[in-house]
């Protein structure tokens, strides 16, 4: 495999000449601030937020490297990971011209940020387990392609890929193999992130939106070589993640033990759920999974989801995305949440199966 980073970036980010903000120039924490023209008499919030946050992050990203141990430089941080999907694009698809490779069903934004791009998508279906097709996905790369999007554990599907077959993309493959992790920590094997010495052309993506539950705080991870990691933080905008993001989050990184026990919960929970639902004759197939949602199918499904509302249960339809026909995809709740669930599940389906 014969990887040059400088041949994948696009012509004019390699020319960039990124932006330098006040807090780039002049990074002491001690001084008479006027330099970047902010208000000097306080915030109308009871806590003050009229300085502007560090642009790069530094101390959160120490205390993200002790957890994930991996190296500060090797850590970019976005707002969501959605932000570290797009920046990628940009950076090294020429609208118009190269082309990504997508492997449905997958997470719908990958999609969405080639659209708003310009960008071609050559789509390689997964196996009906949702596994690879590392040979035909290979098979569908040529010298235009720059980015393979591998989401394991899968959304919708929920399963783990086989982690022999990414390598094998990561060994095969000239450009940039992504791995979305945004479900790892429901996972029972180890991160990728344990191999970015070995491959200088992976990309891993995660995210604080689900294990951590700060989706609201938006913020998400990507883990690469240092040179990869330098591209995206020259084209970001100067202060993507706002400082009370920063600042919530690193004080929750001491308390990584509660995401532990939550984490923990949601096994609890979604095995719960498995064993309920697989008592109901009603339900076709619960497909395996490594993350904090089922995908289930059944007769009807959209009727049933659109009754479900009625019940005021919401769940997410995916019965029309490929090979998901007739699936609904539950995201594990409370104990609770699960029990209301199943109850209106069951009311629901003697009037619709
Ligand atoms: C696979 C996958 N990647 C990324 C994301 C986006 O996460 P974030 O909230 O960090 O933008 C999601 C959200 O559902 C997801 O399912």
């Amino acid at each position: 495999m014969n990887f040059d980073l400088t041949k994948l970036l696009r012509p004019h980010i390699a020319e960039l000449q990124p932006y330098t903000s006040a807090r780039d120039e002049y990074t002491g924490k001690i001084g008479v601030f006027l330099d970047a023209n902010e208000n000097p008499y306080g915030s109308i919030t009871d806590q003050d937020y009229n300085r502007y946050p560090d642009p790069y992050q530094q101390e959160l990203k120490e205390k993200i490297s002790e957890i994930k141990k991996v190296d500060p430089s090797q850590i970019f941080l976005g707002n969501g990971s959605d932000e570290a999907i797009d920046l990628l694009f940009r950076a090294f698809c020429n609208p118009g011209k190269d082309n990504v490779i997508l492997l449905p069903p997958t997470y719908g934004m990958y999609e969405v940020s080639a659209s708003i791009n310009d960008i071609e998508t050559r789509k390689v279906a997964l196996t009906s387990d949702f596994q690879l097709q590392p040979e035909k996905i290979i098979g569908a790369t040529d010298e235009r392609s720059k980015i393979i999007f591998v989401c394991s554990p899968n959304n919708p599907s929920g399963n783990k890929v086989k982690r022999e077959e990414i390598r094998f993309l990561l060994k095969n493959f000239t450009g940039i193999v992504v791995v979305d992790e945004a479900y790892i920590d429901f996972n029972d094997e180890p991160s990728f992130t344990t191999e970015l010495e070995e491959f200088p052309n992976l990309l891993v993506i995660q995210t604080f939106s689900k294990a951590w539950g700060l989706a609201s705080l938006r913020l998400g991870m990507a883990f690469g070589s240092k040179e990869i990691i330098r591209i995206l933080n020259r084209i970001k905008p100067p202060y993507n993640i706002s400082g009370l993001t920063q600042e919530t989050v690193l004080k929750a990184m001491s308390n990584y033990g509660k995401v532990k026990k939550m984490i923990q919960e949601i096994l609890i929970e979604r095995e719960f759920l498995k064993e309920r639902l697989e008592q109901l004759p009603f339900i076709q197939h619960i497909f395996p999974s490594h993350a904090n949602f089922l995908l289930i199918k059944m007769p009807n499904a959209t009727e049933v989801y659109n009754e479900l509302i009625e019940q005021k249960v919401i769940v997410r339809n995916r019965s029309k995305v490929l090979l998901c026909e007739d699936c609904l995809r539950i995201s594990v709740g409370t104990r609770n949440e699960n029990e209301a669930f199943l109850k209106a599940l069951k009311k629901v389906v003697s009037k619709t199966v």
